[in-house]
């Protein structure tokens, strides 16, 4: 495999910043293949090289996968000149090959998975795919009656695109009315209620739009699955973990 700089190995597993690296290097705690190794700016084989930092060895991981709770206020890029983005908060790995895999907007929390692999990118988000994205919303305003036909049938945004079928289910059981009910709900008389609504593709806004056919608005909105991944409702906003063997196994990914 390409050699990289023991720094950039290093980092990119975690060990420290290129700083802490140098420090760690000029106390004799690294070595390659052996051999107390200062110099951080050498070049290492990652596939063939021993790497050990304190005696233990660091293993190297080409692909990298992290479950990011995203939280409100970060954007879904890898730079921004104005905000945070969502890869600035994975501080495990210093990688600078990591990105987000699709765009959940600045006001949307929820699930978005980080990592280095184009092709699970390319498999979760190609429109070919029609993979499930599961979201959970707090909506202002009156369903139509027939929401579920309107919604199965593919509804018409604003811009005239017609959108794949979609399933919503109201979530709050006070909320849960019945078509009858909705239908004789009277102007004004509107509220707020959570759903859940499951799309099968990611057109720009698309759940905001959705709801705005429908003559609603989204007050609040969270991703809570995609494909067999799941939100980890342990992780508060902002919080990230790798991905588990079992995740990575439902994503088809060995390692
Ligand atoms: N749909 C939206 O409107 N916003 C998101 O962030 C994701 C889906």
């Amino acid at each position: 495999m390409a050699q990289i700089r023991l720094d950039r190995f290093l980092g990119e597993m975690g060990t420290g910043t290129r700083t802490q690296i140098k420090e760690l290097a000029k106390k004799g705690r690294v070595s390659v293949n052996g051999q107390v190794e200062k110099k951080t700016d050498r070049k290492v084989d990652p596939a063939a090289d021993t790497i050990c930092v304190d005696g233990r060895p660091v293993a190297y991981t080409r692909w990298s996968y992290y479950l990011l709770n995203k939280p409100q206020g970060v954007v879904s890029a890898c730079r921004d000149d104005r905000y945070p983005t969502v890869v600035d908060l994975i501080q495990d790995a210093d990688r600078k090959d990591l990105f987000p895999v699709g765009r959940l907007d600045i006001d949307t929390e929820g699930l978005l998975l980080i990592t280095n692999d184009g092709d699970l990118a390319h498999r979760l988000l190609s429109p070919k795919k029609h993979v499930d994205k599961v979201y959970f919303a707090t909506v202002e305003g009156r369903l139509p009656a027939d929401y579920a036909e309107q919604l199965a049938a593919g509804l018409v945004l604003e811009d005239g695109t017609r959108t794949l079928p979609a399933e919503l289910t109201v979530q709050r059981e006070e909320l849960t009315f019945q078509k009858e009910e909705l239908a004789v709900r009277r102007e004004g008389d509107e509220g707020r209620f959570d759903v859940l609504l499951t799309i099968r593709e990611g057109k720009f806004h698309q759940v905001k739009r959705m709801f705005e056919a429908m003559g609603c608005r989204v007050a609040y909105l969270k991703r809570v699955a995609m494909g067999p991944l799941k939100l980890d409702e342990s992780l508060a906003p902002g919080e990230y973990r790798p991905l588990s063997q079992e995740e990575l196994a439902k994503l088809d990914i060995r390692s």
